[in-house]
C-alpha cells in the first residue's frame, strides 16, 4: 500500500518522466536545468548583438561581455569588477548563466527581473556610464539596428524598454543544462565518480542544500552570510538592508548559483575566496558550524566541478558599423 508522500512523490516522478525520461530527479533537492524553451527567437538574435555591443558605454569599450565573458562562465574572474575610466567596482560580478532562473536580480535583489537588471550597468557611471538617451542615440544613428529592431518590435523609434527586452531575452538562452550531476539526476548512474557522489551525499547531510537547492542550486532565496560565525570583511555592502532598510537583512545576500561554480572564482560577494577549497570551507565553518577534514572538502569541490554544464554556444554576432552620425566614443574622461 502507499502512503500520501509516496503517492505524491510517484505522481511527480511521473511528471518528471514526461519532461525527462526518468524518474530520479523528484526524489533530490535539486533538479537538472532545463534546456531553453519559449523564446522570441528574433529578440534573441538582437540581444546577442547588444549584449556584445561596446558602443552601447560611454568609452565605446565595454560591452556587457566585458564583466561577464560567456568564454568564461559568464563573468570577468576578478574579485570585484573594472568599470569606466579603470574604476574600481564595489562588487563581485555573478554569472549572467542560468540568471533567468533567479529569483530576483543582484546580490541584493533590487531588480525584479532582467529586463529590470539591464538598464542599470549601461547607465552606471561606474560601470558603463552611457545614459539611456546616449544608448538610443548611438543605436538609433545605425540604419541596420533601426531596421531590426522594426522588424522585432514593429515601431520605428528605438526605445531603452527595447533594448533591454532584447538583452533580457537573449539572457534567457544562457542557460547551461547537461552537466554530468544533471546526467546523474535523469539516471545515468555512471556520470559520476565515487567520490564526485560522495561529495553530493556530504552536501546534502551537512546542510548546504537548505540554501543550496533548486534547478539552480541557488539563487532562489536570499540568506544571511555568516549564520553560525560573523564573516569578516572590508566590503561595505550591506546586502537586502540596502534595499529594505531593515537592519535585519544586513548581510543577507541571494544565495549564489553553484552551477558553472568552477568557472566562475573568485567567490562571494566581495570575491575574497580565489579557490573552492577556500569558499567551502568557509560556508561549512560560517554557515553551519562545520569543519570539514581536508577529504571532506575535496569531495564537495569534486562534487561542485560535476555541476558545470555546456555553455552556451553560437556564432559571434558581427555588429553593424557606425556611421557619420554616430555620436563618437569618450574612452577616456
Ligand atoms: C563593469 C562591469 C559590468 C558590466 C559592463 C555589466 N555588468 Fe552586470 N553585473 C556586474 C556586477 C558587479 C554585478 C553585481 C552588482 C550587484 O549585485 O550589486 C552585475 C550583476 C548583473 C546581473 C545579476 C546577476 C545575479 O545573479 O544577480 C545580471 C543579469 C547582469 N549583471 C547582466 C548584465 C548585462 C545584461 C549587462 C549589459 C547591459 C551588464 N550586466 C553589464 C558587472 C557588470
Ligand atoms: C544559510 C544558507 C547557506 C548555507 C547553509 C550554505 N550556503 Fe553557500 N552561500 C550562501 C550565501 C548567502 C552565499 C553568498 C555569500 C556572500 O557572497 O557573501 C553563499 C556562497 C557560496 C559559494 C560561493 C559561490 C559564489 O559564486 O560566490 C559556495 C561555493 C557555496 N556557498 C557553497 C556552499 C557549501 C558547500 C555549503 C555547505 C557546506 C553551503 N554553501 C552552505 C548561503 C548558504
Amino acid at each position: 500500500m502507499k502512503t500520501k508522500a509516496t503517492f505524491v512523490r510517484s505522481l511527480l516522478a511521473v511528471a518528471v518522466t514526461g519532461v525527462f525520461g526518468s524518474a530520479l530527479a523528484a526524489d533530490e533537492p535539486i533538479q537538472p536545468i532545463r534546456p531553453v524553451q519559449q523564446v522570441n527567437l528574433a529578440q534573441v538574435e538582437l540581444g546577442k548583438k547588444l549584449y556584445f555591443d561596446p558602443r552601447l558605454s560611454k568609452s565605446g569599450f565595454i560591452s556587457c561581455n566585458s564583466c561577464h565573458n560567456l568564454s568564461t562562465g559568464g563573468t570577468d574572474n576578478l574579485k570585484t569588477s573594472i568599470g569606466h575610466n579603470w574604476q574600481q567596482g564595489p562588487i563581485n560580478a555573478p554569472t549572467v548563466l542560468n540568471s533567468s532562473l533567479n529569483v530576483a536580480q543582484f546580490w541584493d535583489g533590487r531588480a525584479v527581473d532582467l529586463k529590470a537588471q539591464a538598464g542599470g550597468p549601461i547607465a552606471n557611471p561606474g560601470e558603463m556610464a552611457a545614459s539611456h538617451t546616449l544608448a538610443v542615440e548611438v543605436l538609433s544613428s545605425i540604419p541596420e539596428y533601426v531596421i531590426e529592431f522594426k522588424q522585432v518590435f514593429g515601431q520605428d523609434k528605438v526605445t531603452i524598454d527595447e533594448v533591454t527586452q532584447a538583452i533580457a531575452e537573449f539572457e534567457k538562452t544562457l542557460v547551461t543544462p547537461n552537466s554530468r550531476f544533471d546526467k546523474w539526476l535523469l539516471g545515468d548512474k555512471d556520470a559520476l565518480t565515487a567520490t564526485e557522489l560522495a561529495g553530493y551525499n556530504l552536501f546534502k547531510t551537512s546542510g548546504c542544500v537548505a540554501c543550496h537547492n533548486g534547478s539552480a542550486v541557488g539563487g532562489n532565496s536570499f540568506q544571511k552570510m555568516g549564520v553560525v560565525t560573523p564573516y569578516k570583511t572590508t566590503n561595505t555592502a550591506e546586502g537586502m538592508a540596502g534595499v529594505t532598510g531593515k537592519d535585519a537583512d544586513r548581510f543577507k545576500f541571494k544565495v549564489p548559483t553553484l552551477r558553472n561554480v568552477e568557472m566562475t572564482y573568485p567567490y562571494f560577494h566581495d570575491g575574497a575566496a580565489q579557490t573552492l577549497t577556500e569558499a567551502v570551507d568557509i560556508m561549512g565553518r560560517l554557515q553551519l558550524g562545520k569543519k570539514f577534514t581536508a577529504e571532506e572538502n575535496a569531495k564537495i569541490v569534486a562534487f561542485l566541478k560535476a555541476l558545470t554544464g555546456d555553455q552556451p554556444s553560437f556564432l559571434m554576432p558581427i555588429l553593424p558599423p557606425s556611421t557619420d552620425k554616430t555620436p563618437p566614443p569618450k574612452p577616456f574622461g
